[in-house]
């Protein structure tokens, strides 16, 4: 059994993909599994915590001790993110949240016109900042960054730019690790420095990264 270091507290952790529909049948999406998110859950729970679990389209089945918010559009997600963020202690955003949805959602099934088509997307509301940016009831906050390139650059720039209290950076170019893998390597940023922590399951990952948001909590 672990240390109960997150007793009494409530975390709010976001996972998975969001999906944003641009006809009856079709969407845009991106890679995400949810198994980060849901390792960090089930890390959470592990740790004494009482977990909402917000969670995009994904085919993993839940720890069964959290409260799941299924949803599937950025929008939908950022409804419930803020819904819950301010009864949380500990909010994490592990989801691959997309950044612009479809301008207009068609109401029909799209026809199949000429030889190019022309999507026009607009941006969708940036979850993590926002919920960084309430005033009142404010949650120790932690992002994600999934860089390709530069890893570190621009996890410290998210970190800044979205005030958050911790930002958790993994290289996504890599074979082995970050979507839809079961093993992952992380690099902690905050305002006290980085910890690197090497490649291992998400299991045991989101435990240990769970240990160090706990330890900055006291
Ligand atoms: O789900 P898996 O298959 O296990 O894969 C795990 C993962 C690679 C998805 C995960 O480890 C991860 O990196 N999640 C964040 C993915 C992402 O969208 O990163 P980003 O660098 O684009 O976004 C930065 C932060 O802003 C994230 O905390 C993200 O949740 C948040 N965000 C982004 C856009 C937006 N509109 N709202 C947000 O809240």
């Amino acid at each position: 059994a672990h240390k109960q270091v997150l007793a009494g507290k409530t975390v709010t952790i976001t996972a998975g993909p969001t999906r944003e529909a641009l006809d009856p049948v079709r969407y845009i999406t991106n890679h995400s599994s949810g198994k980060m998110g849901y390792a960090l859950a089930e890390a959470a729970l592990a740790l004494g915590a009482k977990v909402n679990l917000i969670s995009g389209p994904v085919s993993l089945t839940p720890p069964t001790q959290c409260q799941v918010y299924g949803v599937q559009s950025a929008l939908d997600m950022h409804q419930q993110a803020l819904a819950l963020a301010p009864q949380s202690d500990i909010f994490i955003g592990c989801a691959a949240v997309a950044d612009y949805r479809a301008a207009d959602i068609a109401e029909q099934k799209m026809k199949k016109q000429g030889d190019e088509l022309t999507l026009t997307l607009v941006k969708n509301p940036d979850i993590i900042a926002d919920v960084a940016a309430l005033t009142k009831q404010r949650p120790f906050t932690v992002g994600f960054a999934a860089e390709t390139q530069d890893v570190a650059t621009y996890a410290k720039g998210k970190l800044r730019n979205k005030n958050l209290d911790m930002i958790c950076a993994n290289d996504v170019a890599k074979q082995g690790q970050g979507f839809n893998s079961d093993n992952n390597a992380l690099t902690l940023f905050s305002a006290e420095g980085e910890l690197s922590l090497p490649l291992t399951c998400k299991h045991k990952l989101a435990l240990t990264v769970m240990e160090n948001i706990a330890a900055k909590l006291i």
